[in-house]
């Protein structure tokens, strides 16, 4: 059965899905997640099922509170004890060893496990009647743009979701950063909501960034968060010639148009103007993507923002939008 609603009779009734082995989609503050008891490996498989994605590529498990962490993991260094006190809840993943709790579906076969706790009143509240640990990977197909409303996880899984509560737009709109806190010093594994300037405000220090992207981590895919248009990248000040000479070729073309050239006539077959604030950008990037898609628009195309604050993970997801496409 499918239900777009959040009331509390709904929460009992997702907690219950979720104890008898089933999918629940739920909102986080970053993206929709797809959600399964973390301890239930039959039901972390379906994820899997349903995603379409590999079963050796790992998911997040969400708890409800920075507390419950040490139920989940086998050791909390220091670093990690204190970037969960400061960013908990919110889009912060940190990867630890994993506890015993964990099955190996759920982390892909890694001794390691990464965990949040969300920062959505709907989700806090499915994590609090549940009362146990709930793995969810965006709610998408792999490769796929991650949803930021319920409607977009409809679209995308329809009936192969149990339950889907609403809980409105994603305020984020990118998912969590990724920081592995097992090494010497922590390591960005992707960059998400939280900046790596917020971190390194926290630790004293800057996060590491790998230089070469983890094999482990999808989300490093170069194929990921794309949708169906192909996206082309170039520099701010070529987006509307660019634009227009593939709308002449006859491509049905995309704009996103950076913010200085928000006013410059363009013509394509749809357009937005890029906000001016990151945070606003990132809430709606996925959803632009997703729009874009829905107009029969074949081809984007965009230039990347400054890669400071929430701009790393806008420029990461569009480039990753604009990379090769794999079929895995
Ligand atoms: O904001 C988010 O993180 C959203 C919401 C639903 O919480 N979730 C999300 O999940 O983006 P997913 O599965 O699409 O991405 C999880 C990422 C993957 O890139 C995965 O490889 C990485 O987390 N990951 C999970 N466990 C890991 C581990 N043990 N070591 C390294 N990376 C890990
Ligand atoms: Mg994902």
């Amino acid at each position: 059965m499918v239900r777009v609603t959040a009331s509390t009779y709904d929460i009992e009734k997702a907690a219950g899905v979720l104890r008898s082995g089933g999918l629940v989609a739920l909102p986080t503050e970053t993206v929709y997640g797809l959600g399964a008891n973390a301890e239930d490996p039959a039901a972390v498989s379906r994820i899997f099922q349903v995603k379409g994605r590999p079963p050796t590529h790992p998911l997040i498990v969400h708890i409800g509170r920075a507390e419950e962490l040490d139920d989940w993991v086998a050791d909390v260094p220091q670093a990690a004890r204190l970037l969960a006190e400061h960013f908990w809840p919110g889009p912060l993943t940190l990867v630890l060893r994993r506890g015993p709790r964990v099955p190996l579906e759920a982390t892909g076969g890694l001794e390691t496990v990464a965990v949040r706790v969300p920062d959505h009143p709907v989700a806090l509240s499915l994590l609090a009647a549940f009362g146990g640990g709930i793995t969810a990977p965006s709610a998408n197909r792999f490769g796929s743009v991650s949803p930021t409303t319920a409607h977009d996880v409809l679209a995308e899984l329809g009936d192969a979701v149990d339950f889907v509560l609403d809980g409105g737009p994603c305020e984020v709109g990118v998912e969590s950063t990724i920081v592995d806190t097992t090494g010497d010093v922590p390591t960005i594994l992707r960059p998400g909501g939280v900046t790596s300037e917020d971190l390194e405000a926290v630790l004293g220090y800057p996060p590491a960034v790998p230089s070469s992207s983890p094999v482990r981590v999808p989300g490093q895919h170069p194929s990921h968060y794309a949708p169906r248009a192909r996206v082309v990248l170039v520099e701010p000040e070529q987006v509307v010639a660019e634009a227009e000479l593939a709308q002449e070729l006859g491509h049905r073309v995309g704009v996103f148009l950076p913010a200085p050239f928000a006013d410059t006539p363009v013509k394509a077959h749809a357009v937005v103007a890029v906000p001016t604030a990151m945070s606003a950008y990132a809430r709606g990037l996925y959803g632009f993507l997703r729009a874009f898609d829905r107009q029969g628009c074949d081809l984007i195309v965009a230039s990347l923002p400054g890669e400071e604050g929430l701009g790393l993970a806008i420029a990461n997801r569009l480039r990753r939008a604009a990379g090769p496409r794999h079929t895995v």
